[in-house]
């Protein structure tokens, strides 16, 4: 049996965890061992903090764990460091892992659903975000403090080494060697010190692959061409803080928030799964939730941590079938097609398996 830690989370992640383990269970039958743990806001409420020792410890020894959402405005105004969302970055961080994958391809059948051009769309969007996850802004030094004349005054500290920067660029190479064979490296090197260590990193690891063409952009040119050209995407590597905005982005240039799955990897294969989409609390508990981003981190699961590609593809087939048939919960919702509930997207799913 192969563990697998899960942390269904606040809002809407209890609901699209739920259905992404009967579809696992339906196309993996007796292969896992799910063990349930609490993290976030309703760690909070239980243990007081948002990420347990014990927490951590079951998704350390899992061989992967799988993460709905966590954060609402319960918890909105608790103490910085016992936000939920300081859980989540204490998992990938315990996790040790630092490639953030974020594939953003537009589904055939959710074309109409792009806000694009015609003309734009119909070229093609199939792009990964590689997003460094464990550091930058999100772990350097956060400090709120008073100026010598008594202002109010705060910082949040940006920092990379050499190492965070290589081992990334590697990932985001190694990807684009079996994809396109194009890289871009954003940054905004034109500005930032640790850019600049960024770009000059990112071309000394660009040299172990030839055959991949790198480009640079800034931040700001790239959020531009990706809603002008973008086709010419392949792989999109970057730090914390830009991988977190651009794959918002993406994530409306195909479609929806709630499609796009994500794998978190390190430098052994028990990632962490989590779709991109956060806790969605205005919608919590009313059976609106798009599973799909969920269900797709499942069938990322299967192929990265485990090998199990065959059943990987099964699960992805059944998603595009569904889309296929026209159904489509409130988020991916467009006149024509047949407005679903969460559940019923889930059902309809596990019975095309
Ligand atoms: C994401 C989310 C998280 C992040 C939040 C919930 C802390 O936006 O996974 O993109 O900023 O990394
Ligand atoms: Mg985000």
């Amino acid at each position: 049996m192969k563990k697998v830690a899960v942390i269904p989370g606040d809002g809407i992640g209890p609901e699209v965890i739920g259905a992404t383990l009967e579809v696992l269970k339906k196309a993996a039958p007796n292969q896992f061992e799910f063990i349930e743990v609490s993290m976030g806001g309703n760690a909070i409420d239980k243990y007081g903090e948002p990420l347990p020792a014990q927490s951590l410890k079951t998704c350390q020894e899992a061989d992967a764990t799988l993460l709905g959402a966590v954060g609402g405005p319960k918890w909105d105004n608790v103490s910085p460091d016992l936000r939920p969302e300081r859980g989540l970055l204490g998992v990938r961080k315990g996790l040790k892992v630092f490639a953030n994958i974020r594939p953003a391809k537009i589904f055939a059948p959710l074309a109409s659903a792009c806000p694009l051009r015609k003309d734009i769309a119909e070229k093609g969007i199939d792009f990964i975000i590689v997003r460094e996850l464990t550091g930058g802004i999100y772990f350097g030094k956060h400090e709120a403090f008073t100026t010598p004349d008594g202002e109010k005054a705060a910082r949040d500290v940006m920092e990379y080494t050499e190492h965070e920067i290589r081992r990334i660029a590697h990932v985001g190479f190694k990807m684009a060697m079996g994809r396109r064979k194009i890289v871009t490296s954003i940054d905004k090197a034109n500005i930032l010190t640790s850019s600049r260590l960024w770009r000059e990193v990112v071309e000394d690891v660009a040299k172990e692959y030839p055959e991949v063409k790198l480009n640079h952009l800034y931040v700001d040119n790239a959020s531009m061409q990706l809603i002008r050209v973008p086709h010419e995407f392949d792989v999109i590597v970057t730090e914390n803080t830009f991988g977190d905005i651009l794959s918002d982005e993406a994530s409306q240039i195909v479609g929806s928030i709630g499609m796009i799955p994500s794998a978190s990897l390190g430098d052994n294969n028990r990632g962490l799964y989590e779709p991109i989409h956060g806790s969605a609390p205005d919608i919590a508990g009313q059976d609106k939730a798009n599973p799909i981003g969920t269900i797709l981190c499942g069938a990322m699961m299967l192929r990265y941590s485990f090998g199990m590609n065959e059943e990987a593809d099964r699960i992805e087939n059944a998603v595009d079938d569904v889309l296929k048939a026209g159904l489509r919960t409130p988020d991916i919702f467009t006149e024509g097609t047949k407005l679903i509930s969460g559940s019923k997207m889930k059902e309809e799913i596990i019975s095309r398996l």
